[in-house]
């Protein structure tokens, strides 16, 4: 299935094979990480979820999942980088073992936001695990435990990335022509 590249596709980054193997090895290092300690991986919808749910079929630990959805705010009046929560957790997670999983992290300012927000909340540990990694585009630093692929500063997308919505069920990740993604 969709094995065959768009025209918008530029070029594969990550194969689907490439992909289900970096995720078998992260969940065997959460595995180890975590083990004798019941796990919550905490989704950033939407982009995430393609990742967490590979991600959690091969950790050996039982897992609980959440989810959170934020927005921007991006108009000019606004930083950059300032977001809400949109959509809350079902559940607290206090005394809880937490891991963020993410699709992707660039600026870090989401991320910082959010280790802000629940780290107040009282968990027992508070970790980020992102399936990509575009450090090139860091304005603040963030700790990243568990990270799938650092990526060059290119427009990706597949695997739960998009662009304006489209693509995400792509099965493997993609470089997009950089006309196209204007
Ligand atoms: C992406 C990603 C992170 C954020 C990272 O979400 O899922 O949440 O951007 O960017 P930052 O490190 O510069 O803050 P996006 O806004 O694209 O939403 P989506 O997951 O619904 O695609």
């Amino acid at each position: 299935m969709n094995r065959d590249p768009l025209p918008a596709i530029e070029r594969i980054l990550f194969t689907e094979e490439q992909i289900a193997l970096r995720i078998q090895e992260v969940a065997a290092e959460i595995t180890e990480r975590y083990r004798g300690k019941p796990l919550k991986l905490i989704g950033v919808l939407k982009g995430s979820v393609f990742f967490l749910t590979a991600l959690a079929r091969h950790i050996q630990i039982p897992v609980k999942i959440d989810f959170l959805a934020i927005s921007s705010f991006s108009n000019r009046s606004s930083a950059p980088g300032v977001v809400r929560i949109a959509k809350d957790l079902d559940e607290g997670i206090e005394n809880e073992d937490v891991l963020l999983v993410e699709d992707i992290v660039d600026t870090g300012l989401t991320l910082r936001y959010l280790l802000q927000t629940l780290s107040s909340r009282g968990p027992n540990s508070l970790g980020v695990c992102t399936f990509l990694d575009r450090n090139s585009r860091r304005l603040v630093q963030i700790p990243v435990e568990f990270r799938c692929f650092e990526i060059p500063d290119h427009f990706v997308i597949g695997f739960g990335l998009d662009h304006n919505q489209l693509y995400r069920n792509l099965t493997y990740v993609a470089v997009m022509k950089p006309e196209k993604n204007t």
